[in-house]
């Protein structure tokens, strides 16, 4: 079973505001590009002084809330 859900591409663009977008990307995180503001689920503010960020969805991440490409490491299967 996958983390992810199913995609026929690479990347699954989707439109989430005027200037913004969120690009699901196949076993890996979203792409958030645009005009947007993170919040922590507390409403409080996230700093980012970037127009584009990956935010981890596979939950390896060791700097939440963004990627740090830990959902390319491979699992250790159990014998
Ligand atoms: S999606 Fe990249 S570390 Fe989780």
């Amino acid at each position: 079973m996958t983390a992810f859900p199913e995609s026929s591409s690479a990347e699954t663009p989707s439109v989430a505001g005027n200037n913004t977008t969120i690009t699901a990307c196949s076993d890996g995180p979203l792409l958030v590009r645009g005009d947007f503001e993170l919040l922590r689920d507390d409403g409080t503010p996230i700093e980012n002084k970037r127009s584009t960020v990956a935010l981890c969805r596979c939950g390896r991440t060791g700097i939440a809330p963004f990627c740090d490409s830990s959902h390319k490491k491979k699992r250790a299967r159990a014998t």
